[in-house]
């Protein structure tokens, strides 16, 4: 949510900002904007819009300067207009500030601030920043002194950054709760958001913890602590994702970029070190009670988790939103949180992990980000190695996080002698054909699933339906429907139709149905109940279901065969299958694929 981007250098650093922020879109995209140094002077442009729009428009790259942070918006506090787009600028004009997160007291804080005479020119809480600054720096006239006691006054999240003309060759940045880290290269100095921000020039990182400040110029940098301004050594990170697979490498779009890397991530995921899949069951068999937790996709990664977990050790495992938590979830010293995230900085889930902690109870996560704030806090983390996701949308991230679950919960099953060494031989076997398996779905199925897409993209509402680990695949696939295409999409147990749901069936609705093979005799009977249902009212009846069954046209109103495949891979082929239409529907309605409205790639706000 929002992305910071600052660099101090030898040269004109207006490319390297404007590359910084273009890299961080995926995190904000609303507005954006740059601080640079005239000599001492500070030079502010900002606008609503992408970064290359605006860069374009306010002829950026003309603006020569060796220092400048940048920012790119997802709004929070305060409308998406060019007064409430960072950077923000002191009365006095001598601090310029961007900041990702909120400041809960702003609002005491501003009214203060106005008393003593500042005048705020936005709506957002970021402002009062650049204020205190100067306030601060009036009485020690030290920039450093002044951000110490900036940071001890505001309270909530915060990854900020500034430059002031007193200090015309420094970046001065800090963090609480939202992620920074800074780029260490030789003559130059970054800070950002995520490496993304940096992962061209260096891949020396020092990642921030919370608490900490820095002070970055071209040729050092110095952390210190919020506390007691001691400085801290850091160790540095090599950053080992590669710069070119963050790039879209040909494809129209991310999202179907990181669809096609999957089988390639879901290979790394069966790759991850066994040992540390190891720990990760002890930590099961060790809990008296368990926990899954995660939210929007992350939460139906969970609950497929549940399913798997309940099938291949037996275990029953609840499911828990992150941003339901607190509301529901006893745990004391004896309990095992185990979260799934993506970006490592989701803000419910961090709060979530935070609580179990604060409560005794161990924790541990699967998690994509390297050195994010989640992998870094858990007790054990898997990193799932599925590289950068840089679609807002999450698709190779997830179903490799599934993958990994399944693995997890073959182990438990084995060492809980639910399974025996021969079903978990069969089943790795099954995972180990899933990365062509889905190679060829691809390769065969997609121009498919886009004309079908195509010819439906205009329907108005979804039914998305799947009974047992056939519900979360539903849900998921319904979001990304949802958050993609902008197409109203309902997941629901298959099942759970008949209660009510029934009566919605008419020409203004249609269901996707995920049936699966055969070899699951009673869930596929009871899947097929559900149709008739549906059909039985004439509703429409897309079915997604394997070759086995054969051509069911009286069954279905369209239909997508996939190839027959081991029951324990099926659901996740399918999940494919909702990914692509989800995509294919949101090309055809022309929507803006990589960065859907309203939706950050890291959402740092509760
Ligand atoms: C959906 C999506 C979001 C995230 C959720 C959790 O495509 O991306 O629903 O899954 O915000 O994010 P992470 O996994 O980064 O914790």
């Amino acid at each position: 949510m929002c992305g910071i981007s600052g660099v101090v250098g030898l040269k004109d650093v207006s490319q390297l900002l404007f590359e910084g922020i273009r890299n961080l879109e995926y995190r904000g995209y609303d507005s954006c904007g740059v601080a640079l140094m005239n000599k001492t002077r500070l030079i502010i442009k900002k606008d609503i819009g992408g970064v290359e729009e605006f860069y374009r428009k306010h002829d950026v790259l003309q603006q020569k300067s060796n220092i400048g942070i940048a920012h790119t918006r997802w709004a929070t506090h305060g409308k998406v207009t060019q007064e409430n787009t960072h950077p923000f600028t002191s009365r006095d004009g001598n601090f310029a500030v961007v900041h990702n997160g909120i400041i809960s007291n702003y609002r005491p804080l501003r009214d203060q601030l106005k008393k003593e005479g500042y005048k705020f020119t936005s709506d957002t809480d970021t402002e009062v920043i650049a204020h205190l600054l100067e306030k601060f720096f009036k009485k020690s006239r030290n920039p450093e002194k002044a951000l110490v006691k900036t940071l001890n006054l505001i309270e909530g999240t915060f990854a900020l950054a500034f430059i002031c003309t007193y200090l015309p060759g420094h970046i001065f940045c800090a963090k609480r709760e939202s992620p920074l880290m800074l780029g260490i290269g030789d003559e130059i100095k970054f800070v950002g958001s995520d490496f993304n921000a940096f992962i061209d020039h260096t891949k020396n990182a020092v990642i921030l913890d919370d608490g900490e400040y820095a002070i970055l110029s071209r040729d050092s940098y110095v952390v210190k602590s919020i506390l007691n301004e001691e400085e801290i050594t850091k160790p540095i990170t090599k950053i080992e994702w590669d710069s070119e697979t963050s790039k879209k490498g040909g494809y129209p779009h991310y999202m179907l970029k990181e669809i096609y890397e999957q089988p390639q991530t879901i290979s790394n995921a069966l790759d991850l070190e066994p040992s540390g899949l190891d720990d990760v069951v002890k930590m099961f068999e060790k809990a008296e009670s368990s926990y899954f937790l995660g939210v929007g996709t992350t939460f139906y990664v969970a609950k497929y988790a549940q399913y798997i977990f309940s099938e291949l050790a037996q275990k029953f495992i609840a499911p828990i939103s992150s941003d339901e938590f607190l509301s529901l979830a006893n745990v004391n010293k004896k309990t095992l949180v185990f979260a799934m995230s993506q970006s490592g900085e989701t803000f419910d889930t961090l709060s979530a992990l935070k609580y179990s902690q604060s409560k005794g109870a161990k924790t541990a996560a699967v998690v994509n980000v390297m050195g994010s704030s989640i992998a870094r806090m858990v007790d054990k983390v898997v990193l799932q190695g599925s590289g950068p996701e840089i679609c807002v949308i999450s698709t190779k991230a997830a179903l490799s996080q599934m993958v990994v679950l399944t693995l997890l919960a073959m182990k438990l099953g084995l060492k809980k002698k639910v399974i025996t060494k021969k079903a978990y031989q069969e089943n790795l076997k099954s995972l180990k054909e899933l990365p062509a398996i889905i190679q060829g779905v691809l390769n065969e199925r997609s121009g498919f699933i886009h004309r079908i897409a195509n010819k439906y993209c205009k329907n108005k509402n979804w039914l998305y339906l799947g009974r047992g680990i056939y519900y979360p695949i539903a849900l998921e696939s319904a979001l990304k429907m949802k958050e993609v295409a902008y197409v109203h999409a309902e997941g629901m147990p298959a099942g759970f139709l008949k209660h009510g749901t029934l009566a919605m069936i008419d020409d203004d609705i249609s269901s996707i149905v995920f049936v699966p093979p055969k070899a699951k005799k009673d869930l596929y009977e009871s899947t097929i109940h559900s149709i008739e249902e549906i059909r039985a009212r004439s509703g429409f009846v897309l079915g997604i279901h394997f070759t086995e069954q054969g051509k069911n046209q009286d069954l279905f109103s369209e239909e997508l065969i996939l190839p027959n495949v081991p029951p324990l891979i099926a659901p996740l082929i399918q999940l494919v299958i909702g990914q692509l239409f989800a995509y294919f529907t949101a090309t055809s309605l022309k929507r803006n694929v990589d960065k859907p409205r309203s939706l950050a790639k890291s959402v740092t706000v509760g």
